[in-house]
């Protein structure tokens, strides 16, 4: 299957699951972590970073073989500009991004998608890499969806 035949076929997964299951943001955001990783294996780190005060956000919800950092403030790492900013952050290379945050030494690339309900940033959907230049429009585009579901 190509990327956007595993998009589709968790897009689908997800809504079917969310919608079913009537839980609220923490669940929804445990029940896409596990069901995206589920997928796409080859991902070092997938999981939500929640805001749980003003401009500080805290692991959540994640899947993956690393040791999260706990928190990371907005104006640190790539989850922070995704944060301060809100909008999408896609890093090929993080090696080259000022800030960056390493947890683990397999990552990469990283993109970042903020989670934004009722016009209110409450957390970052985090995803590593092991590749250069793993993510792209293609990924940024169903995750936004995907996040839209929460
Ligand atoms: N690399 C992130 C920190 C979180 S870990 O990737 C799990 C960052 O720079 O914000």
């Amino acid at each position: 299957m190509d990327k956007i035949q595993r998009y589709d076929h968790v897009l689908k997964t997800a809504k079917t699951v969310i919608d079913g299951y009537s839980m609220d943001e923490i669940g929804n955001m445990a029940i896409l972590s596990s069901i995206l990783k589920s997928e796409f294996k080859e991902w070092v780190f997938c999981g939500f970073y929640r805001v749980v005060k003003e401009s500080l956000l805290e692991i959540g919800p994640y899947q993956g073989d690393v040791l999260a950092c706990g928190h990371i403030d907005f104006n640190r790492g790539v989850c922070g500009e995704s944060a301060r900013t809100q909008k999408t952050v896609i890093v090929d290379d993080v090696s080259l991004f000022p800030g960056y945050i390493s947890c683990d030494d397999q990552t990469v690339s990283e993109i970042v998608i903020p989670v934004i309900k009722d016009e209110q940033l409450i957390a970052v959907l985090d995803i590593d890499g092991d590749q250069v230049g793993q993510f792209d429009d293609t990924d940024q585009s169903y995750l936004e969806k995907m996040v839209r579901l929460i």
